[in-house]
């Protein structure tokens, strides 16, 4: 994929983390089919070459313009290195999106000091991390447009979800002030708040436990990954420059009880 020819036609690029999973490949495939080129992160080559084949069948035309950086997020040095290809390659870093995740689901009193130190380390240590370098890079160019992936849980707060719910909402904080101090350099910082929207991450949801979800949720049903990916493509478009600091709910209404 990456060696095609012609992969200069798309100098405007995105990196997208967490690319290989159920929101990720929404987002890649999205932006695919609008014209960006992207750097699509996985964690390893057995996750690439499933990206890749998904891609190949979805969108055969552009699949060519995603070039893979396998990393783990939490590893400093891994990002740090990620950030230098894609500074080589020539490409305008236009967009990033910060959307590899982890959820775990567990009571206040049973969740573990290493756990929730995990969910903060990916949630919101690596993204802290990809938006500090990306806006290195954005601040030379002058422009540049960064989505961060949280939950409505962030906003409205969860039973059994404190340790995720304190990740999220961190990446809030982190949103509405690094969009003050990067809006006079043209770049904005968003965030989206997903309700359930139907991935790996919430198929452990079955039976009664779904039902009891779905129940909170005014439009009666689970979201898509591509609900996501819309709303996220339109924050990266240059139609959406006006629009910073802000968290926008991606949730079919849902209200968490
Ligand atoms: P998913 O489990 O399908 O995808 C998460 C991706 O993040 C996976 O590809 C995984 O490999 C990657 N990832 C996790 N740790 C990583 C690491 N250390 N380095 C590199 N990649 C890593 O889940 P989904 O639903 O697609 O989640 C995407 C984002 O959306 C997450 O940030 C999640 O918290 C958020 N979200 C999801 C909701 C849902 O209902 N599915 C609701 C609200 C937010």
């Amino acid at each position: 994929m990456t060696s095609h020819s012609n992969l200069n036609a798309r100098s405007k690029a995105v990196l997208i983390t967490g690319a290989a999973g159920g929101i990720g490949l929404a987002l890649v495939s999205a932006c695919l089919q609008h014209g960006w080129y992207v750097f699509a992160n996985v964690r390893n080559q057995a996750s690439w070459r499933s990206l890749q084949s998904t891609l190949e069948k979805q969108c055969s035309d552009s699949s060519q313009y995603c070039q893979p950086l396998v990393y783990d997020v939490t590893e400093p040095e891994k990002v740090k290195g990620a950030f230098n290809e894609i500074r080589k390659s020539g490409k305008q870093l236009q967009g990033l999106v910060n959307n590899a995740g982890v959820m775990q689901d567990s009571a206040l009193g049973m969740t573990s000091l290493s756990d929730f130190t995990q969910q903060m380390t990916v949630n919101v240590t690596a993204s802290f991390q990809h938006m500090q370098l990306a806006a290195r890079l954005m601040t030379r160019q002058k422009s540049g447009s960064i989505v961060n992936v949280s939950s409505i849980v962030a906003l409205d707060g969860s039973a059994g979800q404190v340790a995720y719910a304190t990740s999220k909402a961190a990446l809030l904080g982190m949103t509405k002030s690094a969009a003050k101090e990067l809006a006079p350099s043209g770049i904005s910082v968003n965030a989206v708040a997903p309700g359930f929207i139907d991935t790996k991450m919430t198929a452990t949801y079955q039976d009664q436990k779904r039902e009891k979800v779905l129940a909170q949720i005014a439009l009666g049903h689970e979201g898509k990954p591509s609900d996501v990916s819309a709303l996220v493509l339109h924050l990266l478009s240059t139609e959406a420059a006006y629009i910073t600091g802000q968290t926008i709910k991606v949730d079919g209404m849902m209200k968490l009880n």
